[in-house]
């Protein structure tokens, strides 16, 4: 590490210390004022020891008697100093945990917040584990230097005193101080630097190793069935033996500069007797200036180190609020409208693509993102099954997508009931359409807030409505406790045919005017699939008044749809009724059949509805604590 980078790193880590007292200024006022005190009172206890040997102690020692009332005055002193100095600490630490603590919650809470915030985009390029650390541990890193600033702030104001009474006791001494402060400090700088890049790596160590631990607990299920054990063992172990010797040359470098910080005002210690024994004999100074002197750069060397333990945590702080500011920085939110659909609109939506293609962002920004949709065009009208056929990777899920606006299409638009879908608000948006994705997702917590998600009007009596069209409500009244069973950790405890169709009751439980089923019922039975579609197809036997989009693969499924739209690569090639399509379209016939004909051999078998509960079932992980 160049010195460039590293008065870089300084100038940084000031700044964010900056931030941190504007965000909270009362509190750090209250933390310095606790902190100046004591350092006031430190120079004051030196002076008071000074004057009790030089006015007290050797005279009475040359009378030989001792004069209590200056003993019982000095006691005095030295008593009310040390009352005053227990309110200094006080003040000074409850400051600083306060300020420490309240930072962590508050960019907690940013970051935390920011996540929801950001688009899908940005997640699918962000590990998980990475966002734990950034919210976690890095947000801690950037606030560790809080602690000891007050401290050190207090410091600093206490060695100007410092050396201000030096030069009124003798200006001798007082070059003695000049030599051996800025010596200390200089010493904290050059230890912070060092400190610096091993911080730094350190920190981003941490959060690979949380970040691998993650992984593997996620994947726990692939680790042990894939008989990974080792490898992953040996991954994890990688990593976490790189963080060891990161942290241990972190230790090093404390071993070899926490001494000299320690040995260096002793040997100012030394000096001043030195210094001052010589000018004692020239009668310059008394021995009360002699001792008060001397005691000062003992109690001076404790506080001084606060000073270093700002600048060591700097380096930290800089790299955990460069990796909390790419969060709050991070920008592509969607912006929503200000239109709003009539939320009691008891009929069916109408859902439209216009002309509609679509690029993920690459990987890397400087190549260019490979089409996924191109001239997408096509309507689910109001009350109607759409069905969306084709090979995998054609553009289906994306399509899903853009139906309820996670991601925003490149060209073209997509609109409901006629309003562009960019125009409406977040409320009108997640109350008119509902995506039931591809990959069921379900909340450690009971089915009933599972499928209600606390929303305003979602009674038990509509919750079992849901479950019932979701052809569900059977295995739930066959839980132990019904809807108040917990589902476990990303609903381990259920079947994958039971958490697809826990998310499509959720779904419904909304009543929301157009449905997206992203092949939402692939891992329930073919039976139960067709019925669950002709349930959501028939309002007045209680199904919702929703038009429906649905991916799926299988005949009796499809057969159910008003129109088949058929994909390949990211291209509409052929629209109309399930059986036109199959006698006209061959690559269409191609995959319905070879779908059919793959179910019968087993190779598609839907999971059993009482499967054992995955392996990861009860793990509960706490990463980088
Ligand atoms: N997050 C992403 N980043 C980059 N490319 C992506 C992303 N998600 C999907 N793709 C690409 O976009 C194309 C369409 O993907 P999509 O998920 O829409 O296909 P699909 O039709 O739903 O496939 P499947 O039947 O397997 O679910 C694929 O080529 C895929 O590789
Ligand atoms: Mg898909």
């Amino acid at each position: 590490m160049t010195s460039r980078t590293s008065r870089d790193v300084l100038r940084r880590g000031l700044s964010v210390l900056g931030r941190a007292i504007r965000e909270q200024p009362r509190i750090f006022a209250v933390a310095v004022s606790g902190s100046v005190l004591f350092g006031g009172l430190v120079i004051a206890s030196a002076y008071v020891v000074g004057a009790v040997v030089g006015d007290v102690v050797v005279p009475a020692i040359a009378r030989g008697s001792v004069g209590v009332a200056a003993l019982a005055l000095a006691a005095g002193a030295l008593f009310g100093i040390s009352v005053l100095r227990v309110v200094g600490i006080f003040g000074r630490r409850l400051g600083a945990g306060y300020m420490q603590f309240r930072l962590q919650a508050a960019y907690r809470r940013q970051v935390t917040r920011r996540y929801l915030d950001l688009p899908l985009s940005w997640h699918q390029r962000n590990a998980t584990g990475t966002l734990l650390s950034n919210a976690n541990s890095d947000v801690e890193a950037a606030w560790y230097p809080i602690a000891p600033l007050p401290f050190a702030v207090g410091t600093v104001v206490m060695l100007v005193g410092a050396i201000a009474s030096l030069f009124v006791t003798d200006w001798a001494l007082a070059l003695v101080g000049l030599a051996v402060f800025p010596a200390l400090f200089a010493l904290n700088v050059v230890y912070s630097r060092r400190m610096a890049p091993r911080q730094a790596r350190a920190q981003r160590l941490r959060a690979e190793v949380s970040g691998i631990a993650h992984e593997s607990f996620d994947g726990a299920l692939v680790v042990k069935t894939m008989g990974r054990e080792a490898q992953e063992t040996a991954r994890f172990a990688a990593r976490a033996g790189e963080l060891r010797d990161a942290l241990i040359s972190v230790g090093r470098l404390r071993g070899v500069f926490d001494p000299m910080l320690e040995t260096l005002p002793s040997l100012g210690t030394l000096a001043v007797l030195v210094v001052g024994a010589f000018r004692l004999r020239q009668g310059a100074i008394s021995v009360t200036d002699l001792v008060s002197v001397a005691f000062l750069f003992t109690v001076l060397a404790f506080p001084v180190r606060a000073i270093g333990w700002v600048l060591a945590e700097l380096p930290r702080s800089v790299a955990g609020w460069d990796r909390v500011r790419r969060v709050l920085d991070a920008t592509g939110e969607m912006p929503y409208g200000d239109v709003t659909l009539d939320p009691a609109d008891p009929t069916p939506a109408t859902l439209a693509f216009a002309d509609v293609g679509f690029a993920y962002e690459p990987a890397e920004a400087h190549l260019p993102g490979a089409e996924v949709l191109g001239e997408v065009t096509f309507t689910v009208p109001a009350g109607k099954t759409v069905a969306l056929v084709g090979p995998t990777g054609s553009g289906k899920s994306t399509i899903a997508a853009l139906a309820v606006r996670l991601v925003d299409p490149h060209t073209g638009t997509v609109s409901l009931d006629g309003v562009d879908v960019r125009r409406l608000t977040a409320a009108s948006l997640a109350g008119t359409a509902a995506l039931v994705a591809q990959v069921p997702f379900v909340f450690d917590d009971t089915v009933r807030a599972n499928i209600a998600l606390d929303r305003p009007g979602v009674s038990d009596d509509d919750v079992w409505a849901a479950l019932r069209l979701a052809e569900a409500d059977g295995f739930v009244a066959a839980l132990p406790e019904g809807l108040d069973t917990m589902v476990g950790e990303r609903g381990t405890s259920l079947s994958g045919g039971q958490r697809q169709r826990l998310t499509l009751a959720r779904a419904l439980a909304g009543r929301p005017r157009l449905l997206v089923l992203d092949d939402a019922t692939s891992a329930v039975d073919p039976r139960v699939e067709a019925a669950i579609l002709a349930g959501l197809r028939a309002p007045a036997a209680g199904g919702p008044a929703a038009s429906i989009l649905v991916v799926a693969y299988r005949r009796a499924t499809i057969a159910l749809a008003d129109e088949v739209i058929y994909l390949e690569q990211g291209r509409v090639v052929a629209r109309g009724l399930h059986a036109e399509l199959l006698a006209t379209v061959s690559g269409y016939a191609d995959l319905v059949t070879a779908y059919e004909q793959a179910e019968a051999d087993g190779e598609q078998q839907p999971r059993p509805y009482d499967e054992v509960a995955p392996l990861t079932s009860g793990l509960e992980v706490e990463v980088d604590r």
